[in-house]
Order: structure tokens, then C-alpha cells, then sequence
């Protein structure tokens, strides 16, 4: 019961109606309920299969252009501070269930890594309601015990095993 009611609590916090301060507080009561260090859910970040993903686009305006990408900007304050747009590549592209997000600075560029707080892979990418339960399960509790409530260490754990798209591969369409 205990914990199906911080399922929903978790699903509302993940709509864009509500601010990132009651995103974390129950992010928080969530990792309450479940036991909050990162070697719980150290298996959870890394006994997942992600599929290879499509590269970002190394700019605000390639990203915007690229019919590929989709803005996906809910609770970004709190899970890629700093950024002001992100973008994400559902898992359609990468014919699997995972997805790319890629997160744009104030000047267009693309913030990658744990300074940054970059966009990172998501083994279940959030698209329809079954795989946004596995993307709280596998992607967002865990950036939560690792980033949010570890320290830079466990963070940077994290996206070793969620990276950031450096944009490296990046073509134009
Ligand atoms: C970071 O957190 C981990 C796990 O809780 C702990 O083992 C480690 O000592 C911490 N590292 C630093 C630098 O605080």
C-alpha cells in the first residue's frame, strides 16, 4: 500500500504541474520508503540493457529543427539545474525502450556531464505510462540516491551508467 501510494505520489511529481521543491520532497519520502543509498539501487542502474541511442544535437537551434527530438522540459530546475531546455529522443528512435535527453544552456549550448548536469540516457524512456513507472523505477530513483542525496562520487557513478551525449556523432538530417 505504502508503496503504491509513492508510485502515484512519484507519477504526479513527474507531471509539469507541480514546482521542483515538491518534486524533490517526494522524490525524498520516496527513497524514504525504499531505502535511500546508492548501493540499493546500484543494481537497478546497472542490470539494465540501453540500447545505442541517437547522438544530441550539439545546439538549442539544431535540437529545435531536428523533427527527431521532442521538447521535454517538466522539472528540469530540479533533475538538470541550470539547463533551460532540454529535449528528449523517444524510444521509437532507438527501437528499444530507451531514450536520449539532451539539455540546453541559457546560450543554446549542450550541457553534458555531471558538472553541467547534463541530459543523460534513460533506459526506459518516458514515453506512455508502463514505461514511465520503469523510468521512475530505473532512471529517476536512482539519479535521486545517487545525484540528488549522494555526493559528487556517487553522481558521477550514475552517468557512467546514464551519460550524457557529447554530440560527437551529431549530423545534421
Ligand atoms: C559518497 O557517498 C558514498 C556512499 O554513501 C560514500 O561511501 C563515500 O565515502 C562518499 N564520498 C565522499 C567523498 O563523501
Amino acid at each position: 500500500m505504502k508503496i503504491f501510494l509513492t508510485a502515484i505520489a512519484i507519477l504526479l511529481a513527474c507531471c509539469a504541474c507541480i514546482p521542483d521543491f515538491l518534486a524533490s520532497l517526494t522524490a525524498h519520502l520516496a527513497l524514504k520508503t525504499f531505502g535511500g543509498t546508492p548501493s540499493t539501487w546500484m543494481d537497478t542502474l546497472r542490470l539494465v540493457y540501453i540500447a545505442k541511442l541517437p547522438a544530441c544535437p550539439c545546439t538549442l537551434s539544431q535540437a529545435d529543427k531536428d523533427q527527431r527530438f521532442i521538447t521535454s522540459n517538466s522539472l528540469i530546475g530540479y533533475f538538470h539545474e541550470g539547463a533551460s531546455n532540454c529535449f528528449r529522443a523517444p524510444s521509437l528512435l532507438s527501437h528499444s525502450l530507451s531514450g536520449q535527453q539532451c539539455c540546453y544552456g541559457d546560450d543554446g549550448r549542450l550541457r553534458i556531464g555531471i558538472e553541467q548536469n547534463g541530459g543523460t540516457a534513460d533506459a526506459y524512456s518516458p514515453d506512455g505510462i508502463t514505461n514511465i513507472l520503469k523510468h521512475i523505477w530505473y532512471d529517476v530513483l536512482p539519479w535521486v540516491a545517487f545525484c540528488d542525496m549522494g555526493n559528487a562520487t556517487t553522481c558521477s557513478t550514475y552517468y557512467n551508467y546514464r551519460p550524457s551525449d557529447d554530440c560527437l556523432e551529431y549530423y545534421l538530417l
